[in-house]
């Protein structure tokens, strides 16, 4: 079974060795405190232990209700936002065909997304296809509360009791919450949806390999229990044993801390391949909401090559040097395609010719790589061995894990988020909520807004 590589070689111009091994008994020592439960947030380390737990019957059940999803439905939304959302999307787009609303698989459904948005054009733009469509809806919230998945499944619920009958909708409505706690759990109760439960001990943005992220997988397709062989590989590797020198979580925490004291604020996560972009939103969110705290914190940024080399590609040779990137780098494609000959050349590009499109695109991510290091940016490089589920279940724990190392290093509670209350208190003042009237007074003042 292949693995993923991590190379920090190309940092060593930036910041010594030595200096990043300096981080390397912490890594250890906190790399334990994650398994004995004994650094901040412990409450939240379900995620840990998370891939080795999950069982053939657990893996087997959730495909069992992805069968009757695919069976019943042409489209099935899945309700959700943040670590909701984005560990399910990722691998849905990093897995399907690039025109896979068009070109998927028979009998397979659309898996398209609600409430990550509180877009009224997207809503009214969903329903318009959902009125024409047999579908479903798979609601996810951890707290139950959050607003925009709220408000997306009011109006989608509603909408498909109209469509089908209160009785039939609720078969096609699953729930995946708290086991106890929050509004989507009291009406999954009094509705009688089918759910499945969000352990306590796992935050949002670790929840890629609960049923969250498993169950829209299954639905789209794809092979949860190759995914979750993946993680509990890296589970193994970055075993709370291992040596510093053999751990890649370890060692990506070290070499972003160490470079991070060296000045290097942001990170940009780069990748070769469209299909990673959101896997590259997903590790923003697991990274900014973990570490960004106290006024500390890397900034995560992405990009996606070549493409982003015609935008960003600048800044990043020339801007202020305060970045460093991560490369996520696929050695081998799924297709094979080349570059044709031209009899006339009008184009110049037959030295091209019969070359493989993947080579081009290496090569303009090798000669990108010197570009950058000449231009004062530090590289370190992740490759997996192609696009495939297992392979992203190797990444999703590696960077979970390495996250988890990394906001100890940096002396932060890497498993809540309070900052993300703030928006909410001054949203809900603003919209008049019951219990906000004293900040509604102070806020729309200070907005200068009159009613
Ligand atoms: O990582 C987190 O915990 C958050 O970003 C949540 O995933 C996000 O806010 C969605 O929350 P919930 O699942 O409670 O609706």
């Amino acid at each position: 079974m292949s693995t993923l590589n991590l190379s920090i070689d190309k940092i060593f111009d930036f910041v010594s060795k030595d200096k990043v091994y300096a981080f390397a008994d912490e890594c250890v020592k906190q790399n334990k405190a994650l398994h004995e439960k004994t650094g901040k947030g412990n409450d939240f380390l379900g995620w840990v232990n998370l891939p080795s737990s999950i069982t053939p019957e657990i893996i087997k059940d959730i495909e069992k209700t992805a069968a009757s999803f695919r069976k019943n439905c042409e489209v099935v939304v899945v309700v959700g936002i943040g670590g909701s959302y984005l560990g399910a999307k990722s691998v849905i787009e990093a897995l399907s065909d690039s025109f896979y609303q068009i070109n998927r698989p028979k009998d397979t459904p659309l898996v398209v997304f609600a409430g990550q948005n509180i877009g009224e054009d997207y809503t009214a733009e969903l329903i318009k296809l959902l009125d024409k469509k047999k579908y479903g809806i798979i609601c996810i919230s951890k707290s139950g509360t959050t607003t925009e998945p709220a408000i997306a499944f009011r109006i989608l619920k509603g909408h498909l009791e109209q469509k089908v009958g209160k009785p039939h909708a609720k078969e096609l409505i699953v729930a995946i919450t708290d086991a106890k706690r929050g509004a989507l759990r009291t009406l999954a109760t009094q509705e009688g949806y089918k759910t499945y439960v969000i352990p306590d001990d796992v935050g949002g943005r670790f929840s890629v390999l609960t049923p969250v992220g498993l169950l829209p997988i299954a639905v789209a397709g794809f092979d949860i229990a190759k995914l979750v062989a993946g993680a509990q590989k890296m589970e193994e590797l970055t075993a709370p044993d291992v040596a510093f020198e053999d751990n890649p979580a370890a060692i990506y925490a070290a070499a972003r801390n160490a470079l991070y004291k060296a000045g290097k604020k942001i990170e940009i996560l780069a990748n070769y391949n469209h299909k990673l972009t959101f896997v590259a939103e997903w590790w923003k969110q697991l990274y900014g909401e973990s570490e960004g705290k106290e006024n500390k914190g890397i900034f995560p940024a992405s990009v996606t090559f070549t493409s982003d080399l015609h935008s960003m590609g600048q800044y990043i040779q020339e801007g202020e040097r305060h970045i460093f990137e991560t490369v996520i780098t696929v050695k081998n494609t799924n297709h094979n395609v080349a570059v044709p000959f031209e009899k006339d050349n009008l184009d110049g590009l037959n030295f091209l010719a019969y070359k493989r499109i993947d080579e081009v695109n290496k090569m303009a991510e090798l000669g990108t790589l010197v570009a950058h290091m000449d231009g004062g940016v530090p590289n370190i490089i992740i490759e997996i061995s192609r696009l495939d589920e297992y392979n992203l279940g190797l990444l999703f724990y590696f960077f979970e894990k390495a996250c988890g190392i990394s906001g100890y290093l940096l002396k932060v509670n890497p498993f809540d988020q309070p900052g993300v209350e703030a928006y909410k208190k001054n949203m809900f003042a603003l919209l008049d909520k019951p219990g906000f009237e004293t900040d509604s007074e102070i806020l729309k003042k200070r907005l200068g807004i009159n009613k």
